[in-house]
């Protein structure tokens, strides 16, 4: 069997053979210790763009070919990364009535992936069974709370101990899953930042393998397919892509899948890019604001802040040292994008207004992302007769306090006189009511 593919180090371009090479090098390149490398694919071009027409996948793994994987028997899989793509009008009617638009907006259902939930299932998925089909019995990962989840969930699924650490301010109902799996989980008394540290440190002194971060290919790889289903699912890329920002493997992912579409007849432009945070931790949008007002002076993408322990609403989102901001921003600006933040305070309005509207119930990442929406119009970022598209990385399947913020119809009765005639249309204004004056 021919070789499937091999490695490309982005900073001195040395090759490096497998993952075999890669692990052994403690996941850096042999040559200059660089961390970041392109997974180059031997599968003839014309394959992938067979691979977008398909009419129905099962799961990314349909994919297959240009995932890093040698042997199908060795997929560790739940059907993730098929999610479908769906329109809301709602968004759409509100741009037009407000502001004369006329978009076409799709969202990412990954609330409906089968594993965790969130778009985090695509990574762990294929760590697992990269890990597998290399003898690789223990992992140590550091996540704010999907990551963390995913991957505890798959390397479960193929038997491999995985040890998470996650920051004290993640929310308990999400890694409390984690313990239920009897998958390892430490909390540590400090933020993302620190518990990547601590992850590290225990690495080291155990010789345990560790994920990398937004750069490892084990998420790049499975995180490009999003942009394979766009392909597949819209017939093109979009023109606007939207999401939640944090560390930045989603966009990273996306430039990587533009990659693997050269030389082919895909549409695959990479999109214009508007990358959302909450205000409570909005490092990325300070800096880019900065750089913007400074018209962008030599070295700009270097001067960011770092925000040490960062308190906020959506600690999902809670990366206070962006340390790829440089390569995030030079996406941004390449592509003639935005940085936006929003009011965390909002995420509860605007997962009301989607669950009236669509009956779809989002989590707080994904409640920054579509408050990016709004906060994209509202700065007239968006056009005419553009396709948006808003990757909404979570449900909330383990977010219960959130749901609970959410809802807002209980009422307690002791009679059938506390009663009423109950008709849903009546909220209707009381949903919209916070995005009337956005
Ligand atoms: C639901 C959700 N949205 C968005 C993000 C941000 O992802 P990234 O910045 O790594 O693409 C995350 C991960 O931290 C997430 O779990
Ligand atoms: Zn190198």
């Amino acid at each position: 069997m021919g070789k499937k593919f091999h490695f490309e180090c982005q900073q001195c371009g040395h090759i490096i053979d497998n993952f075999d090479e890669w692990f052994e090098n403690n996941q850096q390149c042999p040559s200059c210790g660089g961390k970041h490398i392109k997974t180059v694919y031997h599968t003839p071009k014309e394959k992938l763009a067979d691979l977008v027409k398909t009419e129905q996948i099962e799961s990314m793994w349909h994919y297959f070919d240009y995932l890093p994987l040698n042997k199908c028997e060795n997929i560790v899989s739940d059907g993730e990364g098929a999610s479908p793509m769906r329109r809301w009008k709602f968004l759409e009617n509100y741009a037009r009535d407000k502001y004369g638009l006329i978009l076409k907006v799709y969202v990412n259902r990954n609330d409906y992936s089968p594993a965790t939930g969130t778009f985090k299932d695509k990574g762990g998925s294929l760590a697992a069974s990269v890990l597998k089909e290399h003898g690789i019995k223990e992992y140590v990962v550091a996540s704010t709370g999907n990551t963390a989840n995913a991957f505890a969930q798959y390397l479960a699924k193929a038997g491999i101990s995985a040890s998470v650490f996650v920051p004290q301010d993640s929310l308990r109902e999400n890694f409390v899953h984690i313990g239920a799996l009897g998958q390892k989980v430490y909390v540590v008394k400090g933020d993302y930042a620190y518990a990547k540290q601590l992850a590290a440190e225990y690495a080291k002194k155990h010789n345990i393998l560790i994920s990398i971060g937004n750069l490892d290919p084990l998420r790049l790889e499975a995180k490009k397919t999003t942009a394979f289903e766009m392909v597949r699912q819209l017939g093109k890329m979009p023109d606007v892509y939207i999401q939640a920002i944090s560390g930045g493997t989603s966009p990273l992912a996306l430039k990587k899948a533009v990659d693997d579409f050269a030389g082919t007849d895909i549409l695959g432009q990479l999109p214009r890019m508007i990358f959302i945070q909450g205000d409570k931790c909005d490092p990325q949008v300070q800096a880019w604001k900065k750089a913007k007002a400074a018209g962008f002076p030599e070295g700009w993408e270097n001067d960011y802040p770092v925000i040490e322990n960062p308190v906020t609403l959506v600690p999902t989102l809670a990366t206070g040292n962006p340390v790829l901001y440089p390569l995030l921003a030079k996406m941004v600006k390449e592509t003639g994008g935005e940085y936006f933040s929003v009011k965390e305070e909002m995420a509860v309005d605007m997962a009301r207004l989607v669950a009236y509207e669509v009956a779809v119930k989002i989590g707080p990442a994904s409640a920054v992302g579509l408050l990016g929406f709004f906060e994209a119009l509202k700065n007239k970022a968006l056009r005419d007769g553009e396709t948006v598209f808003i990757n909404i990385g979570e449900g909330v399947r383990r977010a219960v306090t959130f749901v609970e913020e959410v809802s807002y119809t209980t009422k307690q009765i002791t009679s059938i006189e506390d009663t009423e005639r109950f008709d849903r249309k009546r909220y209707r204004k009381f949903v919209w009511k916070p995005f009337e004056n956005y």
